[in-house]
Formats: structure tokens, sequence, C-alpha cells
């Protein structure tokens, strides 16, 4: 390892860099309109409706202690769809809306670093019930899905982006969570990229402790290509690209 690269990366997980900052000089301080909370998307885009909270027939619920107590990553994946409430659920449990302030602000089911959220939720779909394959996003705001593109052999080339992990191949989903790093740097400038890579643990752990009430199972995933994933996803790899990934399928 070379000693000043190590350097550089062991301060990334410091909190050194707040002192350097001059927050009067945030784009948040000196009166930039805040960026959106979620992507925007285009009108003619496909989207789904998710199904509601208070309409959910089929999440059984289960004790915090047993979720937490059973929690383990999983690679192995029974070859059976995952239903649209399921992944309703999943996706609430992971950046659901907990409650709208404004324009800039809203909670969520995770915590934040200044409730900034500076995450994007894509879906690779292979076999969810009532879906084509294809990439989508979560609309946390709207509780929906916005399908962003197909893909020819889509399983395989999941599974190519996350460095041969073949076991994408045969999830019925793999979220995928991207960084869009000014939502956080807006307000934290230089000290908002640790924070964005933490607030990503959380929304991970969500996924894990949601799919035990479900039967299902996830692994935390870090390594992957990265330009072969953001191409996948169809981002531009600088001002949003991917920073973790997750399979999901029943267990
Ligand atoms: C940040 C992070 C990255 C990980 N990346 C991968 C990965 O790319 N591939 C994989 O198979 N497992 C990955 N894992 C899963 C770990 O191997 C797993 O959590 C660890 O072996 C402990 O097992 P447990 O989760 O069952 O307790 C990752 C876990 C974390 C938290």
């Amino acid at each position: 390892m070379k000693k000043k690269e190590v350097e550089l990366c062991r301060y990334f997980l410091k909190d050194s860099v707040r002192l350097t900052i001059d927050f009067s000089t945030t784009d948040q301080n000196t009166g930039t309109p805040p960026p959106p909370i979620e992507k925007p998307c285009a009108e003619d885009q496909k989207k789904v409706d998710l199904v509601q909270k208070d309409k959910w027939r089929s999440i059984p619920g289960v004790d915090l202690m047993t979720a937490i107590q059973n929690r383990k990553s999983r690679r192995h994946f029974r070859p059976e769809p995952l239903t649209l409430e399921e992944l309703s659920f999943l996706l609430w449990a992971t950046q659901g809306i907990r409650k709208k302030v404004d324009a800039g602000t809203a909670f969520r089911t995770v915590p934040s670093a200044g409730c900034r959220h500076a995450l994007e939720t894509y879906l690779c779909v292979l076999n969810v019930t009532g879906l084509d394959q294809g990439i989508y996003r979560y609309r946390p705001l709207e509780h929906q899905l916005v399908f962003e593109r197909g893909e020819e052999d889509l399983a395989e080339k999941v599974s190519n982006a996350a460095l041969g992990q073949h076991f994408l191949s045969d999830a019925p989903v793999t979220f995928i969570w991207t960084a869009v790093p000014y939502r956080m740097e807006w307000r934290y400038a230089t000290a908002a990229h640790k924070v964005i890579a933490i607030d990503a643990g959380h929304v991970c752990q969500n996924l894990y402790l949601a799919c035990e009430a479900i039967g299902a199972g996830t692994c935390a995933g870090a390594a992957y290509h990265q330009e072969l994933m953001d191409s996948l996803l169809g981002v531009d790899g600088t001002e949003e690209f991917t920073i973790y990934l997750a399979p999901v399928g029943k267990i």
C-alpha cells in the first residue's frame, strides 16, 4: 500500500475536514435553492404505482428481535418471483417517506445526515409479478416506480457489472443505490462524502431486516465495476454514480 494514498483514504473516514470548511460559503448559506429531494423523471416515462402501506395484505410482520437475530447475508435464492406488494414493502422500509416537510425536506424510514437523503434507488427487475424485466427507479414521494430502460440479457449484464457475482442473475430483483452527491454537498460541502457512505449503510440494514419479514434474503454488495454498473443504470458517473447494491430473493 502506498503511504500517501492510505493517509488520504483514512482522512476520508475522519471528520477533520469539517474544521477546514467555511460553512458561510456553502451553497445552502449563500442562498442557492436546495436541489430536488428526488431525481426528476420525464412525463412520458412509464410509471408503476406501488401498493400503499395501508393496503398490504401479505406482509406478515416479524418480531424485531427475531429479525435482528436471523439476519445474515444470503446468496442463494429460490426461483420464485417477488410480488409487487413485497417489493412495495421493501422500498418503503429502505427509502419510504415518513413525513414531508417542504419542497426541500422529507423525513424517511431511514436516517440521513442533515435529512439530505442523497441516494437514489434503482432496481434491476428480473422476476417481479406484474413488472416487465428492466431497470426501474423508486420515486419515494409518489411511492411509484419509473421505468428507466429495458436491456437484452439483463441477468447476465447485472452479474457481469458486479464482477461476475453470479447470484445476482438468480435474484428476482437487485437494489442498486446511487449517490447524487450535490444533494449533500449543498449543505456540507466537502464534509458531504463520508456521510453519504454512512447513509447507505442504514438503507441496506433496513433491507436486510425487512427481507426477514417476508421470507426473503439479501446480501450487501460493494464490489462491482463502476463504469459497467453506471452505464447499466444509465447514470452519468459524475453527478450520480453507483455506490452500493443488494440482490433480493426468496430463501
Ligand atoms: C459494505 C459491505 C460490502 C459487502 N460486499 C459484498 C460483496 O461484494 N459480495 C458479497 O458476496 N458479500 C458482500 N458483503 C457481505 C459480507 O461478506 C457479509 O456481511 C459478511 O461476510 C458477514 O456475514 P453476515 O452478513 O451473514 O453476517 C458485504 C458486506 C458489507 C457490509
